[in-house]
């Protein structure tokens, strides 16, 4: 514990492992705050969990509360499931799935995803299980990254058409991207063109530096 109180003067690294899919994971304590990063991003808790923050903030925590279902996609140390959890009191079902066996772990160990009843962990590519889950949801959370890619398969019409057949009406997709690039920049400005007037869309740009935020309400 005292490793927390000192990681206000310096970061203290815990654990720094590699996995089959993920580069290099680390495990430090960050300004009294225990935050899960990648090779050249933080993955949850800190910066991340500020942003999807933001974006539930934006969905509105009152109307959250009264939703049942939530998908969250891409779990890794799982600091918007704290978020719905401890900050929203959200006490419907939550799924998270995760594509990294090695993150589930380390969720478990240092971040203690599995004392949240409410929670079902599932360890299978997004894509695969949006391909097969016959459930529907009121909030899909949409926060894949390998690293600082984002895998192409997101911003694919097949994707967003299933995401979109899931999602109940007045529901929302909340969609964390990253910007780096020109290339990123476009790529966003067509996946704003996709949705039609069943959906009302907003984006957020900036929410941290490289990151643009989208919300999706389904209409009808
Ligand atoms: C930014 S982190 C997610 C942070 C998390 N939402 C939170 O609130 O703490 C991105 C995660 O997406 C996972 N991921 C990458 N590709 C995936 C895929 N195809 N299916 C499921 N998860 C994937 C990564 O392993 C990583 O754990």
């Amino acid at each position: 514990m005292i490793a927390k109180y000192f990681s206000y003067f310096l970061p203290i690294n815990v654990i720094k492992r590699k996995s089959t899919i993920s580069d290099s994971l680390e495990v430090t304590w960050n300004n009294g705050e225990l935050v899960l990063d990648s090779k050249n991003t933080n993955y949850s808790y800190g910066s991340l969990q500020r942003i999807l923050k933001k974006g539930l903030k934006y969905i509105g925590y009152e109307r959250i509360r009264n939703y049942e279902n939530v998908l969250v996609l891409g779990v890794a140390g799982g600091s918007v499931i704290k978020t719905l959890v401890g900050d929203i009191k959200f006490k419907g079902k939550i799924t998270g799935v995760e594509i990294d066996p090695e993150i589930v772990e380390i969720a478990t160990t240092y971040f203690k995803l599995n004392e949240i009843d409410n929670l079902e962990l599932v360890v299978e590519d997004a894509f695969e299980f949006v391909l097969k889950t016959k459930t529907h949801y009121d909030l899909i959370i949409i926060d894949i990254f390998q690293d600082i890619i984002m895998p192409n398969f997101l911003f694919e019409d097949y994707f967003i058409q299933r995401i979109n057949f899931l999602l109940n009406v007045n529901g929302f997709i909340l969609f964390n991207t990253m910007v780096i690039n020109e290339q990123n920049r476009v790529r966003n400005i067509d996946y704003k063109k996709k949705f039609g007037g069943d959906y009302s869309l907003r984006m957020y740009p900036k929410v941290e530096v490289h990151n643009e935020l989208f919300t999706i309400k389904k209409l009808s």
